[in-house]
Formats: C-alpha cells, sequence, structure tokens
C-alpha cells in the first residue's frame, strides 16, 4: 500500500543518512523482526551489510533453509551462516532445568556471535570502512517498555544482541522503533520477503530447546520438529494462522505411555498441543481450535511420527498457565 511504500522509503533515507560509507552487521534469528529490519538496511546500502545467521539447530522444520535460501533470494543480502548445532547440543547435553537451558543458549549465542563479528570487522577493516553499526529489530512497543531512551538495546531475549565486550561496541541502526508487529509485516511484504516469514507466529529466541520438557537431545528435536512441522501445516491449512497468537508443540520426553497400534503394544511419548489466543502474549486463553483440525493433526502426528502415541491439548489460560512449558 502507499502507506507502506511511504515506510520503507523514509527509512531507506534515514538509515542512508546515518550509515553513510560505513558498514553494518545484522544478526538474523528466523524472526520477523530482525528479517525486516536486514531488509530495510539492505534496501538502504546493499553490501555494506553482512547479516550473520547463527543456526543453533533448535529452530523449526525448514526455518534454517528459509533464511539461507529464501530470504538470500528475496533481499541480495550477503549473508554468512555459522553452523553451531553441535556446540548447542554438546552444551545442553545433560541439562534439564529450564532456566539453565535458557542461560547455555544465550551464553553459547553471545560468543557463536562475538567470533563471527569479529570476523566480519576484520575482513571489512582489510578492505576499507570499518563496521560501525548493528542492526536491531527494536519494535514501538519495546521503546514505550524501557522507557523510550535511544541508543542502548531493550534486551528481552538473547537475540537482541546485548553482552557484546567493549571492543565490539557498536551504534544501534533501529529501523523498526516507530512501528508495530503488524506494520513491520506489512513492510516486510513491501520489501519482498517470503510470506511464511513475514506472517510467522512468535518463536522464543531459545527455540525448541524450551518445548523439549527434559534434556535437549538431537533425536527429541528431530522428533519433535516433525510433530510440530505437521501441526503448522494443518493449521495453515485450515485458515487459523491469524486467529491464533501461536501454537507451541511440547514433547514431553520424560513421560512414556503404553498405546496399540497395528498389531502392537507401544510405549510412546506425548506431545502437548498449547494453541492461544492473545493480544500481546502478556494473558491469553487457550484457543477454541475446531475438532476436525484437533483430529487431523492427531492423526497425522501419531501417524507419522513414530515415536509419538499420543496428543494432548492444553486447555489453560494464562495466567495460571505461562505460554511456553518452560
Ligand atoms: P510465556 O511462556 O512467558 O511466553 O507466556 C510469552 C511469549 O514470549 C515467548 N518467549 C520467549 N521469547 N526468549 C524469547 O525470545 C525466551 O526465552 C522466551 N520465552 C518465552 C513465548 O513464545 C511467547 O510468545
Amino acid at each position: 500500500t502507499w502507506t507502506m511504500v511511504n515506510i520503507v522509503d523514509e527509512q531507506v533515507e534515514r538509515i542512508r543518512a546515518e550509515v553513510g560509507s560505513k558498514r553494518v552487521i545484522c544478526a538474523l534469528s528466523g524472526g520477523v523482526d530482525s528479517a525486516v529490519a536486514g531488509a530495510l538496511v539492505q534496501r538502504a546500502v546493499g553490501d555494506q551489510l553482512t547479516c550473520v545467521f547463527v543456526d543453533h539447530g533448535l529452530l523449526r522444520k525448514g526455518e534454517a533453509e528459509q533464511v539461507e535460501k529464501d530470504y538470500v533470494a528475496a533481499t541480495g543480502a550477503r549473508l554468512v551462516v555459522v553452523d553451531a548445532q553441535d556446540r548447542f547440543l554438546d552444551a545442553l547435553a545433560g541439562v534439564s532445568d529450564p532456566e539453565d537451558k535458557r542461560k547455555i543458549i544465550g551464553r553459547e549465542f553471545i560468543r557463536v556471535f562475538e567470533q563471527a563479528a569479529r570476523e566480519v570487522v576484520a575482513e571489512a577493516g582489510a578492505g576499507g570502512e570499518e563496521v560501525e553499526f548493528l542492526v536491531q529489530g527494536t519494535l514501538y512497543p519495546d521503546v514505550v517498555e524501557s522507557g523510550g531512551g535511544t541508543g542502548t538495546a531493550n534486551i528481552k531475549s538473547h537475540h537482541n544482541v546485548g553482552g557484546l565486550p567493549d571492543d565490539l561496541a557498536f551504534t544501534l541502526v533501529e529501523p523498526l522503533r516507530e512501528l508495530f508487529k503488524d506494520e513491520v509485516r506489512r513492510v516486510g511484504e513491501e520489501l519482498g520477503l517470503p510470506p511464511e516469514m513475514v506472517w510467522r507466529q512468535p518463536f522464543p529466541g531459545p527455540g525448541l530447546g524450551i518445548r523439549i520438557v527434559g534434556e535437549v537431545t538431537r533425536d527429541r528435536l528431530e522428533v519433535l520438529r516433525e510433530a510440530d512441522a505437521i501441526a503448522r501445516e494443518e493449521l495453515t491449512r485450515a485458515g487459523l494462522d491469524r486467529d491464533i497468537w501461536q501454537c507451541p508443540v511440547v514433547l514431553l520426553a520424560g513421560v512414556r505411555s503404553v498405546g496399540v497400534q497395528g498389531d502392537g503394544r507401544t510405549y510412546g511419548h506425548p506431545v502437548v498441543l498449547r494453541p492461544v489466543s492473545s493480544e500481546d502474549a502478556m494473558t491469553a486463553d487457550w484457543s477454541r481450535l475446531p475438532y476436525e483440525v484437533l483430529a487431523t493433526i492427531s492423526n497425522r502426528i501419531t501417524n507419522e511420527v513414530r515415536e509419538i502415541n499420543r496428543v494432548v491439548l492444553d486447555v489453560t489460560s494464562k495466567p495460571p498457565g505461562t505460554i511456553e512449558w518452560e
């Protein structure tokens, strides 16, 4: 629309004025905000921008490929991908406590990003202009929440790259500071980003790591990724994506129950469907999904994911339940 075109043009001008001929770095998380912020900066200053994507192995099915292929195709962004899956899984080995998982994932993310940023900085310095700016996908509600200050990032999750050492102190570029989430999505569409990326549900920085109740392992991630992909596919097919806020699928890795399939007894794990409706994630109600959609999701998951023999529905509002299980 006309308004979105205006917003894009205005931001592109501002970014150009701010950045000049310096270099910029942007951490892509796979989420909407960093993707749109990065795309705006790319539109403004082209190859002065380097995007860094840390693949921590905790993303959902297809999401890493979306960043590596579709995002690059849509924006032309120069992208450095760091495959850090082993490192994250090693660090998470034996850990079940939710807060410990969050801390470990956050800590590893900063370390990996720091190293990647150093390489980008060194390479840029050798070839000319220094890297001086870091893109942040800060939205208007974040600005208001943090008192409207400028220059310092509001650190909501580890994907807002706080905690970098002083010698990697960047000036922040925050092209989404005046926008609400729905405007960010429309700007993303205007910039030609893939719809699956633009309309993606909120997804926690620690990813599937906090949707496995119990220790995070490669096998469990694989199981959860399949179950989650089926749920997302069926919700999309039913046209429900924009009605619900998000629908975590949670693997109860420490629980087994008896089932029967064909002639055989099974002893598998349950997954929990946690569909919620919400305005801002501060409070939420469980979504009254149509029974047919629930039935299809349940049938498909138990048929297609061998390790799962039971699908249960979470009917708890927030409060008292949080949206995520961890
Ligand atoms: P809860 O579970 O607290 O979730 O009701 C509220 C919203 O925040 C998301 N969430 C997170 N996002 N890092 C994030 O970036 C986190 O550690 C985290 N934990 C929860 C959650 O998906 C929901 O949208």
